[in-house]
């Protein structure tokens, strides 16, 4: 008999490739979200140069990565001489300022790895995140928006990803399980493994785009659309490379010993990155390494408890894949 990790693929896979880029399609925002969005933005630009006019605002995550759905949250960035002021003292001023023009439900959060004021929208109803000389969040946003574009199954992919961990409940990290950047990550190195490869790793390849946040060197190559035909080898389907994915985190990935790194485009181990220790609150029990703030896991909220769930829900999504008549269906259902 063979063992589950040995299964092979069903072969009417592809059967549900037209079902699952239907669903894909349906996940990405409408030209409406999008010119929400702007609004909301040029409001705030507004707000913002009245106290700061030299402040530079930059999107990040989602709304300017391309992972973004009609879901997603609205991350926004200011760049900014803060003088002798700290970075809480500005914010608790800029929500000052929010709250005088007008935006709902302000709230500055200090005490956060990275600190920001929240707030939405009135007209749109969008929720806002705000932070403040955040430059990794930018520099990995364009790292992320680039990597979409060598390769349409990327997008495709963590789109589906992304909408199973949301409905699946296991894109919280205020519980224990991961956030949408990891789950985009995941997917990135996961098709830099296949053979073959189906995207390359942009860090080691020439450097044409540098920028240098906080003395650290964020570069790679940016010239993506000399990449255009990179996995055009690998005639992998969304559909087969879906149910490898959940397959590879349920049986393949080595939990104990590997951390995935998106910069090396490989799995690294945890002895040579010294995560094999509890360090503080870090437990490094699913280890993702950022591809730019290489001391940072992303998995660091994850314990002993959340990592057998998110374990169990790669096998649950890997079987539904595996098993079900309608997997579109199935594997998407609510928990
Ligand atoms: P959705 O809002 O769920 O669509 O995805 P998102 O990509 O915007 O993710 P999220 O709002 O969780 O994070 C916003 C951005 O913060 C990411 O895209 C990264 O650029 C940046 N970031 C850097 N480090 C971290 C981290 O440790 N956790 C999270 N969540 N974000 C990080
Ligand atoms: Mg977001």
């Amino acid at each position: 008999r063979m063992r589950r990790w040995q299964v092979e693929c069903r072969p009417d896979i592809d059967t549900f490739t037209p079902g699952l880029l239907a669903l894909y399609e349906s996940l990405k925002p409408s030209e409406e979200h999008k010119s929400n969005q702007q609004q909301l933005v040029d409001s705030l630009s507004k707000s913002v140069s009245k106290e700061w006019p030299n402040a530079q605002l930059h999107l990040y995550g989602s709304c300017a990565n391309s992972f973004g759905t009609s879901h997603s949250d609205v991350d926004v960035c200011l760049e900014m001489e803060t003088g002798s002021e700290s970075i809480a003292e500005v914010l608790l001023k800029l929500a000052d300022v929010l709250r005088t023009d007008n935006f709902d439900n302000v709230e500055a959060i200090i005490s956060a790895r990275v600190p920001i004021v929240r707030m939405s929208d009135p007209g749109s109803g969008f929720s806002c995140d705000i932070c403040i000389n955040n430059l990794f969040a930018v520099a990995n946003t364009k790292l992320l928006k680039d990597y979409a574009q060598i390769d349409q199954r990327l997008l495709q992919l963590a789109f589906l990803v992304k909408h199973w961990a949301k409905l699946r409940g296991v894109n919280e990290t205020y519980r224990g399980t991961l956030s949408s950047y990891a789950y985009v990550l995941m997917c990135i190195n996961f098709l830099q493994l296949r053979e073959p490869k189906i995207l390359p790793c942009l860090q080691a390849m020439e450097q044409t785009y540098i920028m240098n946040v906080d003395g650290t060197e964020c570069a790679y190559f940016d010239e993506v659309h000399q990449l255009q035909d990179f996995g055009a080898e690998n005639k992998e389907s969304i559909a087969e490379l879906l149910w490898a994915f959940f397959h590879y985190w349920a049986f393949h990935h080595d939990y104990r010993r590997d951390v995935i790194s998106v910069r090396t485009g490989n799995t690294i181990s945890k002895q040579e990155k010294n995560w094999t220790t509890r360090v503080g609150n870090d437990r490094h029990l699913m280890c993702i390494e950022d591809p730019f703030e290489t001391a940072h896991d992303l998995g660091r909220v994850v314990d002993r408890q959340t990592i057998r769930i998110l374990r169990e829900e790669f096998e649950r999504a890997a079987a539904k894949l595996q098993n079900d008549d309608d997997p579109c269906v199935t594997l998407f259902e609510p928990y």
